[in-house]
């Protein structure tokens, strides 16, 4: 069966997030939710992004995926696949046709902020998997979760949470996100996370800063789409695009910062921003991790249990990437 039915949940969306925006936008360092890097052009800047040559990570990640589905099928015996961010769900066709094989897979859910993009791939997915329920589910994976609880299921979920995203959360917001996962998931359910693992600085910066320019284009786009949504006038070329490493939170961080005083208006947000020469606004970061690291954290959210029956790592001869698999205790 494939239903092709998106759902969405926008009840006082608009304010919770302009509220958010408003706070992101008047904290120190001024810094952006990720969500605003995903209106079509960003999703569409994003996928050329996982093309150009310093950034391994899309590539890494789908050898992983290609070498171990059929394994994860058989370990999981996952029923319900649900992929958050799953944005094209382009390395996920070959996951579900090594679930589809396995034969227990009956419905998949991909949940994404990005509409056009969920619903492109929805429709790519229902054709080419017509014997599972493709139920695509426009949401924000920081707000929404609780709606997986809606999701029918036979017997054990796994939810899908690819491409180093979990990097993208900030500490707090990570911790957040893995205890609201696993409240919404039963004892027996699995999650498979990708992370980005630790290696040299000058790797990881280039990843972050490509010759093509491509992510800062998809960085400045942030911007450019707050200015859509609130009807606003920063001028996003008095920016220049900063990423630098930061050692002490092993993580990129990717900065736009003035380069002349500036005074801008959201008007649909009723905002101010002024900002001096040299001030920042940091629009994302992108954490970078050991196996054992993001392992512990599972662990105190709930997940796999302490004599690792319940968890596998799979990664990469070079240990670029990692997906982390762990059973909801
Ligand atoms: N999983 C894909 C895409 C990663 S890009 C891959 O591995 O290549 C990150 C994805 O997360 C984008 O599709 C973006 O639209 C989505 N996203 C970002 N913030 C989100 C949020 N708060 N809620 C839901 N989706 C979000
Ligand atoms: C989606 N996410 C894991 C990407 C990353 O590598 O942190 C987003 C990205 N930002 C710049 N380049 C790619």
């Amino acid at each position: 069966m494939a239903t092709h039915r998106p759902s969405t949940d926008r009840t006082s969306e608009l304010d919770s997030v302009g509220i958010e925006l408003r706070q992101a936008l008047t904290r120190r360092p001024r810094t952006l939710p990720p969500r605003w890097l995903y209106d079509d052009r960003g999703s569409e800047l994003f996928s050329q992004i996982t093309s150009v040559p310093e950034y391994y990570q899309t590539e890494t990640e789908r050898q992983i995926l290609a070498s171990h589905s059929a394994a994860i099928a058989e370990i999981t015996e996952a029923t319900t696949v649900v992929e958050l961010g799953s944005g094209t769900s382009d390395k996920t066709r070959t996951m579900l046709d090594a679930f589809v094989t396995h034969g227990l897979i009956e419905r998949f859910v991909p949940l994404d902020v990005s509409e056009a993009t969920l619903l492109d791939a929805a429709d790519m997915l229902v054709e080419r998997h017509p014997s599972i329920e493709i139920h695509p589910v426009v949401g924000d994976f920081t707000r929404h979760l609780h709606r997986l609880t809606e999701v029918p299921s036979n017997g054990p979920r796994l939810v899908l949470f690819l491409g180093g995203t979990i990097g993208n959360f900030y500490v707090e917001e990570r911790r957040a996100f893995l205890g609201a996962l696993a409240d919404v998931l039963a004892p027996g359910d699995w999650v498979l996370l990708g992370i980005d693992q630790l290696k040299p600085i000058d790797r990881l910066i280039a990843a972050y800063d490509d010759d093509q320019g491509i992510t800062e284009a998809f960085i400045r786009n942030a911007l450019v789409h707050i200015n859509a949504t609130y009807d606003g006038d920063i001028d996003v070329g008095n920016f220049e695009y900063v990423p630098f490493w930061d050692g002490r939170q092993e993580r990129i961080d990717m900065r736009l910062r003035a380069c002349e005083p500036m005074t801008a208006r959201l008007d649909a947000l009723d905002l101010d921003v002024d900002m001096a020469a040299g001030e920042e606004i940091r629009v994302e970061i992108s954490s970078k991790f050991t196996p054992s690291s993001i392992l512990s954290e599972l662990e105190e959210a709930g997940f796999g249990e302490q004599d690792a029956t319940g968890r596998h790592v799979f990664a990469d001869p070079s240990d670029d990437f990692a997906v982390v698999l762990a059973r909801k205790r």
